[in-house]
Protein backbone atom coordinates (compact mmCIF):
# COMPACT_ATOMS: atom_id res chain seq x y z
CA UNK A 1 0.00 0.00 0.00
CA UNK A 2 1.34 3.81 -0.83
CA UNK A 3 1.91 5.66 1.88
CA UNK A 4 -0.56 8.84 1.92
CA UNK A 5 0.37 12.61 1.44
CA UNK A 6 -2.38 14.60 2.85
CA UNK A 7 -3.30 18.17 3.65
CA UNK A 8 -3.56 19.58 7.17
CA UNK A 9 -3.87 22.92 6.50
CA UNK A 10 -4.45 25.61 3.41
CA UNK A 11 -4.91 29.59 3.93
CA UNK A 12 -5.26 31.72 0.55
CA UNK A 13 -4.92 35.68 0.50
CA UNK A 14 -6.36 37.62 -2.24
CA UNK A 15 -6.38 34.61 -3.96
CA UNK A 16 -9.35 34.49 -6.84
CA UNK A 17 -12.62 34.95 -4.96
CA UNK A 18 -11.32 34.66 -1.36
CA UNK A 19 -9.68 37.70 0.57
CA UNK A 20 -8.49 35.28 3.39
CA UNK A 21 -9.53 31.91 4.27
CA UNK A 22 -7.81 29.47 6.54
CA UNK A 23 -9.10 25.35 6.33
CA UNK A 24 -7.81 22.86 9.05
CA UNK A 25 -8.36 19.27 7.42
CA UNK A 26 -7.54 15.80 8.58
CA UNK A 27 -6.11 13.48 6.16
CA UNK A 28 -9.37 12.20 4.52
CA UNK A 29 -10.77 13.17 1.32
CA UNK A 30 -12.10 16.20 0.91
CA UNK A 31 -15.39 17.35 -0.36
CA UNK A 32 -16.39 20.89 -1.41
CA UNK A 33 -20.24 21.62 -2.28
CA UNK A 34 -21.85 25.03 -2.82
CA UNK A 35 -23.84 27.27 -5.62
CA UNK A 36 -22.17 28.08 -8.98
CA UNK A 37 -19.27 30.55 -9.03
CA UNK A 38 -18.98 29.69 -4.73
CA UNK A 39 -15.33 29.24 -5.39
CA UNK A 40 -15.04 25.32 -5.82
CA UNK A 41 -12.67 25.36 -8.48
CA UNK A 42 -10.31 28.15 -7.12
CA UNK A 43 -10.07 26.06 -4.10
CA UNK A 44 -9.03 23.40 -5.95
CA UNK A 45 -7.22 25.64 -8.51
CA UNK A 46 -4.81 26.74 -5.60
CA UNK A 47 -3.90 23.31 -4.44
CA UNK A 48 -2.58 23.25 -7.63
CA UNK A 49 -0.43 25.65 -7.10
CA UNK A 50 1.79 23.60 -4.74
CA UNK A 51 3.28 21.44 -8.02
CA UNK A 52 5.47 23.44 -10.41
CA UNK A 53 3.61 25.36 -13.76
CA UNK A 54 1.05 27.81 -13.69
CA UNK A 55 -1.61 25.71 -11.67
CA UNK A 56 -4.75 23.95 -13.23
CA UNK A 57 -6.49 27.00 -15.23
CA UNK A 58 -2.61 27.95 -16.59
CA UNK A 59 -3.76 31.31 -15.43
CA UNK A 60 -1.85 34.23 -15.60
CA UNK A 61 -0.85 35.84 -12.04
CA UNK A 62 -2.93 38.85 -12.51
CA UNK A 63 -5.81 36.58 -13.22
CA UNK A 64 -5.66 34.78 -9.99
CA UNK A 65 -5.19 38.08 -8.05
CA UNK A 66 -8.21 38.74 -6.06
CA UNK A 67 -9.70 41.44 -8.01
CA UNK A 68 -9.87 44.45 -5.82
CA UNK A 69 -6.34 43.56 -3.88
CA UNK A 70 -3.25 45.50 -4.23
CA UNK A 71 -0.68 42.98 -4.45
CA UNK A 72 -0.38 39.41 -5.37
CA UNK A 73 -1.68 36.41 -3.24
CA UNK A 74 -0.20 33.93 -1.75
CA UNK A 75 -0.73 30.47 -0.76
CA UNK A 76 0.32 28.70 2.14
CA UNK A 77 0.09 24.99 3.25
CA UNK A 78 1.01 21.93 5.84
CA UNK A 79 1.29 18.48 4.64
CA UNK A 80 2.16 15.45 5.65
CA UNK A 81 4.79 15.01 2.38
CA UNK A 82 6.61 12.34 0.82
CA UNK A 83 9.83 13.90 3.01
CA UNK A 84 7.67 14.21 6.08
CA UNK A 85 5.99 17.53 7.55
CA UNK A 86 6.28 20.33 5.43
CA UNK A 87 5.29 24.07 5.13
CA UNK A 88 4.58 25.26 1.65
CA UNK A 89 4.87 29.26 1.08
CA UNK A 90 3.83 30.44 -2.58
CA UNK A 91 2.48 33.83 -4.21
CA UNK A 92 3.16 36.57 -6.14
CA UNK A 93 3.44 39.76 -5.91
CA UNK A 94 1.98 41.55 -8.64
CA UNK A 95 3.44 45.25 -7.68
CA UNK A 96 6.70 44.19 -9.08
CA UNK A 97 6.72 43.80 -12.91
CA UNK A 98 8.90 41.34 -12.67
CA UNK A 99 6.61 39.13 -10.89
CA UNK A 100 7.31 35.64 -10.46
CA UNK A 101 6.16 32.87 -8.35
CA UNK A 102 7.79 32.89 -5.20
CA UNK A 103 8.23 29.90 -3.11
CA UNK A 104 9.10 29.37 0.03
CA UNK A 105 9.55 25.56 1.58
CA UNK A 106 9.61 25.32 5.34
CA UNK A 107 10.95 28.84 5.37
CA UNK A 108 13.81 28.67 3.00
CA UNK A 109 13.30 30.28 -0.61
CA UNK A 110 13.44 27.11 -3.21
CA UNK A 111 15.64 27.55 -5.85
CA UNK A 112 13.53 26.54 -8.26
CA UNK A 113 9.47 25.26 -8.34
CA UNK A 114 10.87 21.41 -8.86
CA UNK A 115 11.56 21.26 -5.55
CA UNK A 116 7.71 20.57 -4.83
CA UNK A 117 7.78 17.76 -6.53
CA UNK A 118 10.24 16.04 -3.28
CA UNK A 119 6.66 16.67 -1.76
CA UNK A 120 3.99 15.80 -2.98
CA UNK A 121 2.54 14.97 -6.66
CA UNK A 122 -0.90 15.89 -7.69
CA UNK A 123 -2.92 15.15 -10.40
CA UNK A 124 -5.88 16.80 -11.62
CA UNK A 125 -8.86 15.98 -13.68
CA UNK A 126 -11.04 19.40 -14.88
CA UNK A 127 -14.09 19.82 -16.75
CA UNK A 128 -12.11 21.59 -18.90
CA UNK A 129 -10.71 18.53 -19.88
CA UNK A 130 -13.83 17.44 -21.18
CA UNK A 131 -12.80 18.07 -24.95
CA UNK A 132 -9.22 16.54 -24.46
CA UNK A 133 -9.79 14.22 -27.58
CA UNK A 134 -11.40 15.83 -29.94
CA UNK A 135 -9.53 19.34 -29.55
CA UNK A 136 -6.09 20.35 -30.80
CA UNK A 137 -2.82 18.02 -30.83
CA UNK A 138 -1.10 20.34 -27.92
CA UNK A 139 -3.48 19.94 -25.01
CA UNK A 140 -2.91 16.34 -25.48
CA UNK A 141 0.71 17.00 -25.57
CA UNK A 142 0.49 19.44 -22.11
CA UNK A 143 -1.50 16.53 -20.74
CA UNK A 144 0.88 13.38 -22.00
CA UNK A 145 4.01 15.37 -20.36
CA UNK A 146 1.93 16.53 -17.11
CA UNK A 147 1.80 12.61 -16.84
CA UNK A 148 5.35 11.88 -17.53
CA UNK A 149 6.30 15.33 -15.13
CA UNK A 150 4.68 13.45 -12.04
CA UNK A 151 6.77 10.66 -12.79
CA UNK A 152 9.65 12.28 -13.73
CA UNK A 153 10.30 16.16 -12.45
CA UNK A 154 13.33 16.39 -15.03
CA UNK A 155 10.93 15.91 -17.76
CA UNK A 156 10.33 20.05 -17.25
CA UNK A 157 13.64 21.16 -17.58
CA UNK A 158 14.39 19.37 -20.96
CA UNK A 159 11.26 20.34 -22.50
CA UNK A 160 11.47 23.86 -21.80
CA UNK A 161 15.43 23.52 -23.06
CA UNK A 162 14.55 22.42 -25.97
CA UNK A 163 11.91 24.58 -26.87
CA UNK A 164 14.83 27.56 -26.23
CA UNK A 165 17.18 25.33 -28.80
CA UNK A 166 14.61 25.28 -31.14
CA UNK A 167 13.60 28.93 -30.96
CA UNK A 168 17.53 29.64 -31.51
CA UNK A 169 17.61 27.86 -34.25
CA UNK A 170 14.37 29.52 -35.63
CA UNK A 171 15.55 33.17 -35.22
CA UNK A 172 18.69 32.15 -37.24
CA UNK A 173 16.81 30.17 -40.42
CA UNK A 174 14.12 33.55 -40.75
CA UNK A 175 17.22 35.46 -40.45
CA UNK A 176 18.81 33.42 -43.16
CA UNK A 177 22.03 32.54 -41.66
CA UNK A 178 22.76 29.17 -42.28
CA UNK A 179 26.23 29.09 -40.84
CA UNK A 180 26.66 24.94 -40.59
CA UNK A 181 28.96 25.12 -37.75
CA UNK A 182 26.74 27.15 -35.70
CA UNK A 183 23.23 25.16 -36.60
CA UNK A 184 24.52 21.80 -36.69
CA UNK A 185 25.49 22.63 -32.76
CA UNK A 186 22.15 23.61 -31.73
CA UNK A 187 20.63 20.92 -33.67
CA UNK A 188 22.83 18.26 -31.87
CA UNK A 189 21.13 20.10 -28.54
CA UNK A 190 17.64 19.60 -30.15
CA UNK A 191 18.13 15.91 -30.69
CA UNK A 192 19.76 14.91 -27.55
CA UNK A 193 17.26 16.86 -25.41
CA UNK A 194 14.43 15.87 -27.92
CA UNK A 195 14.53 11.98 -28.19
CA UNK A 196 15.17 12.60 -24.36
CA UNK A 197 11.92 13.64 -24.25
CA UNK A 198 10.14 11.64 -26.50
CA UNK A 199 11.51 8.45 -25.00
CA UNK A 200 10.70 9.53 -21.43
CA UNK A 201 6.96 9.68 -22.80
CA UNK A 202 7.01 6.21 -24.19
CA UNK A 203 8.56 5.12 -21.38
CA UNK A 204 5.90 6.63 -19.06
CA UNK A 205 3.27 5.27 -22.08
CA UNK A 206 4.76 1.63 -21.51
CA UNK A 207 4.67 1.35 -17.96
CA UNK A 208 1.16 2.82 -18.41
CA UNK A 209 -0.18 0.41 -20.65
CA UNK A 210 1.26 -2.58 -18.38
CA UNK A 211 -0.43 -1.52 -15.53
CA UNK A 212 -4.27 -0.94 -17.04
CA UNK A 213 -3.23 -4.40 -18.75
CA UNK A 214 -3.11 -5.25 -15.19
CA UNK A 215 -6.29 -3.96 -13.54
CA UNK A 216 -8.45 -3.35 -15.50
CA UNK A 217 -10.75 -6.09 -15.81
CA UNK A 218 -11.52 -4.45 -12.12
CA UNK A 219 -12.24 -1.70 -13.29
CA UNK A 220 -15.61 0.28 -13.74
CA UNK A 221 -14.23 2.15 -16.34
CA UNK A 222 -13.20 1.63 -19.89
CA UNK A 223 -9.53 0.56 -20.91
CA UNK A 224 -7.43 2.67 -22.55
CA UNK A 225 -5.07 2.07 -25.62
CA UNK A 226 -2.04 4.62 -25.72
CA UNK A 227 0.22 5.43 -28.88
CA UNK A 228 2.12 8.21 -29.32
CA UNK A 229 2.18 9.43 -32.84
CA UNK A 230 3.80 12.31 -34.88
CA UNK A 231 6.80 12.57 -34.26
CA UNK A 232 9.36 9.08 -34.95
CA UNK A 233 6.69 6.84 -34.35
CA UNK A 234 7.35 3.14 -33.44
CA UNK A 235 10.92 3.95 -33.18
CA UNK A 236 11.45 4.53 -29.10
CA UNK A 237 12.31 0.70 -28.51
CA UNK A 238 16.03 1.51 -30.28
CA UNK A 239 19.19 3.03 -29.33
CA UNK A 240 19.00 6.85 -27.86
CA UNK A 241 22.05 7.41 -29.47
CA UNK A 242 21.22 6.16 -32.82
CA UNK A 243 17.62 8.13 -32.63
CA UNK A 244 19.83 11.71 -32.02
CA UNK A 245 22.05 11.11 -34.83
CA UNK A 246 18.49 10.44 -37.13
CA UNK A 247 17.26 13.30 -35.53
CA UNK A 248 19.82 15.97 -36.09
CA UNK A 249 20.14 14.81 -39.66
CA UNK A 250 16.80 15.47 -40.20
CA UNK A 251 16.73 18.59 -38.51
CA UNK A 252 20.33 19.44 -40.86
CA UNK A 253 18.31 18.26 -44.18
CA UNK A 254 15.18 20.54 -43.90
CA UNK A 255 16.87 23.37 -42.93
CA UNK A 256 15.74 25.61 -45.91
CA UNK A 257 12.11 23.84 -45.65
CA UNK A 258 11.62 24.90 -42.03
CA UNK A 259 13.21 28.39 -43.09
CA UNK A 260 10.40 28.54 -45.80
CA UNK A 261 7.57 27.12 -43.08
CA UNK A 262 8.88 29.59 -40.73
CA UNK A 263 9.37 26.97 -37.63
CA UNK A 264 10.86 23.36 -36.95
CA UNK A 265 8.15 20.98 -38.96
CA UNK A 266 9.77 17.81 -37.36
CA UNK A 267 10.23 17.34 -33.44
CA UNK A 268 9.09 15.75 -30.14
CA UNK A 269 6.57 19.55 -30.19
CA UNK A 270 4.86 17.65 -32.92
CA UNK A 271 3.59 14.47 -31.02
CA UNK A 272 0.31 13.54 -30.44
CA UNK A 273 -1.05 11.22 -28.05
CA UNK A 274 -3.85 8.82 -29.55
CA UNK A 275 -6.26 7.86 -27.04
CA UNK A 276 -8.58 4.59 -27.96
CA UNK A 277 -11.07 2.98 -25.86
CA UNK A 278 -10.11 -0.88 -26.07
CA UNK A 279 -13.00 -2.94 -25.40
CA UNK A 280 -14.86 -0.94 -28.01
CA UNK A 281 -11.81 -0.66 -30.42
CA UNK A 282 -12.78 2.77 -31.19
CA UNK A 283 -10.57 5.80 -31.31
CA UNK A 284 -11.44 8.07 -28.34
CA UNK A 285 -12.57 11.31 -30.40
CA UNK A 286 -15.36 9.00 -31.81
CA UNK A 287 -16.83 7.99 -28.48
CA UNK A 288 -19.46 9.42 -26.88
CA UNK A 289 -19.24 12.42 -24.56
CA UNK A 290 -20.07 9.72 -21.23
CA UNK A 291 -17.56 7.17 -23.28
CA UNK A 292 -14.72 9.90 -23.75
CA UNK A 293 -15.22 10.72 -20.04
CA UNK A 294 -14.99 7.63 -18.28
CA UNK A 295 -11.94 6.89 -20.69
CA UNK A 296 -10.39 9.95 -18.92
CA UNK A 297 -11.19 8.92 -15.22
CA UNK A 298 -9.95 5.92 -15.86
CA UNK A 299 -6.94 6.98 -17.71
CA UNK A 300 -6.34 9.98 -14.77
CA UNK A 301 -6.94 6.76 -11.92
CA UNK A 302 -4.25 4.40 -13.70
CA UNK A 303 -2.06 7.20 -13.70
CA UNK A 304 -2.52 7.88 -10.03
CA UNK A 305 -1.59 4.27 -9.30
CA UNK A 306 1.70 4.22 -11.56
CA UNK A 307 2.40 7.39 -9.78
CA UNK A 308 1.47 5.77 -6.49
CA UNK A 309 3.67 2.12 -7.43
CA UNK A 310 6.57 3.69 -8.48
CA UNK A 311 7.08 6.87 -5.82
CA UNK A 312 5.54 4.50 -2.83
CA UNK A 313 3.45 7.61 -2.24
CA UNK A 314 0.39 7.84 -3.62
CA UNK A 315 -0.46 11.51 -5.36
CA UNK A 316 -3.30 13.96 -4.33
CA UNK A 317 -5.84 14.39 -6.82
CA UNK A 318 -8.21 17.16 -7.41
CA UNK A 319 -10.97 16.13 -9.22
CA UNK A 320 -13.44 19.03 -10.22
CA UNK A 321 -16.92 18.03 -10.36
CA UNK A 322 -16.14 14.32 -11.18
CA UNK A 323 -19.50 12.75 -10.09
CA UNK A 324 -21.77 15.07 -12.19
CA UNK A 325 -23.39 12.60 -14.82
CA UNK A 326 -22.29 9.29 -13.45
CA UNK A 327 -25.47 7.05 -12.57
CA UNK A 328 -25.24 5.96 -8.60
CA UNK A 329 -23.77 2.65 -8.97
CA UNK A 330 -21.07 4.46 -10.69
CA UNK A 331 -20.62 7.17 -8.44
CA UNK A 332 -19.80 4.42 -5.69
CA UNK A 333 -17.66 2.25 -7.38
CA UNK A 334 -15.85 5.94 -8.57
CA UNK A 335 -15.34 6.75 -4.95
CA UNK A 336 -14.01 3.30 -4.05
CA UNK A 337 -11.48 3.03 -6.40
CA UNK A 338 -10.48 6.82 -5.57
CA UNK A 339 -10.20 5.76 -2.31
CA UNK A 340 -7.83 2.39 -2.71
CA UNK A 341 -5.27 4.52 -4.36
CA UNK A 342 -4.55 5.31 -0.01
CA UNK A 343 -4.04 9.06 -0.85
CA UNK A 344 -5.84 12.39 -0.54
CA UNK A 345 -8.49 13.18 -3.07
CA UNK A 346 -10.44 16.54 -3.08
CA UNK A 347 -13.66 16.71 -5.12
CA UNK A 348 -15.88 19.08 -6.15
CA UNK A 349 -19.95 19.21 -6.75
CA UNK A 350 -23.19 21.10 -6.73
CA UNK A 351 -25.01 19.31 -4.36
CA UNK A 352 -23.58 17.16 -0.99
CA UNK A 353 -25.60 13.86 -1.54
CA UNK A 354 -23.88 13.03 -4.68
CA UNK A 355 -21.31 12.09 -1.72
CA UNK A 356 -23.31 10.14 0.12
CA UNK A 357 -21.51 7.01 -0.65
CA UNK A 358 -18.76 8.31 0.29
CA UNK A 359 -19.44 8.45 4.30
CA UNK A 360 -16.79 8.21 6.85
CA UNK A 361 -14.18 8.51 4.32
CA UNK A 362 -14.67 12.06 3.19
CA UNK A 363 -14.90 15.55 5.34
CA UNK A 364 -17.22 17.80 4.04
CA UNK A 365 -17.26 21.78 3.64
CA UNK A 366 -19.57 24.34 1.69
CA UNK A 367 -18.50 26.76 -0.07
CA UNK A 368 -19.99 30.08 -0.33
CA UNK A 369 -19.17 33.09 -1.94
CA UNK A 370 -15.30 33.41 -1.45
CA UNK A 371 -16.13 31.41 2.26
CA UNK A 372 -15.44 28.11 3.79
CA UNK A 373 -18.10 26.14 6.44
CA UNK A 374 -17.91 22.61 7.83
N1 LIG B 1 -9.33 37.24 -9.64
C1 LIG B 1 -10.56 37.12 -9.14
N2 LIG B 1 -11.01 37.97 -8.19
C2 LIG B 1 -12.25 37.85 -7.69
N3 LIG B 1 -13.12 36.91 -8.06
C3 LIG B 1 -12.73 36.04 -9.02
C4 LIG B 1 -11.44 36.10 -9.60
N4 LIG B 1 -11.34 35.13 -10.51
C5 LIG B 1 -12.50 34.46 -10.49
N5 LIG B 1 -13.36 35.01 -9.60
C6 LIG B 1 -14.71 34.59 -9.27
O1 LIG B 1 -14.70 33.46 -8.44
C7 LIG B 1 -15.99 32.89 -8.47
C8 LIG B 1 -15.94 31.43 -8.13
O2 LIG B 1 -15.35 30.70 -9.21
P1 LIG B 1 -15.19 29.11 -9.20
O3 LIG B 1 -14.80 28.76 -10.57
O4 LIG B 1 -14.34 28.68 -8.10
O5 LIG B 1 -16.69 28.67 -8.91
P2 LIG B 1 -17.23 27.21 -8.63
O6 LIG B 1 -17.67 27.14 -7.21
O7 LIG B 1 -16.27 26.20 -9.09
O8 LIG B 1 -18.53 27.22 -9.56
P3 LIG B 1 -19.12 26.14 -10.61
O9 LIG B 1 -20.01 25.23 -9.82
O10 LIG B 1 -19.91 26.98 -11.53
O11 LIG B 1 -17.99 25.44 -11.26
C9 LIG B 1 -16.58 33.27 -9.82
O12 LIG B 1 -17.77 33.99 -9.61
C10 LIG B 1 -15.52 34.13 -10.45
O13 LIG B 1 -16.06 35.22 -11.13
MG1 LIG C 1 -16.17 24.96 -10.72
Amino acid sequence: MPQKVSLSRLKLTDFRNYASVSLSLDDRHVVLTGDNGAGKTNLMEAVSFLSPGRGLRRATYSDVTRVGATAGFSIFAELDGMDGEVEIGTGVDTTDDSASRRLRINGTPAKSADELTDHLRLLWLTPSMDGLFTGGSSERRRFLDRLVLSLDPAHGRRASDFERAMRSRNKLLDERRFDPAWLSGIEQQMASLGIAMAMARQEMLDLLARLIDDTHESSPFPAAALELAGFMDGQFSRPAVDLEDEYAAMLADSRYRDAAAGRTLEGPHRADLLVRHRQKQMEAARCSTGEQKALLVGLILAHARLVANLTGYAPVLLLDEIAAHLDEGRRAALFDLIDALGGQAFMTGTDRAMFSALGERAQFLTVADGKVFE
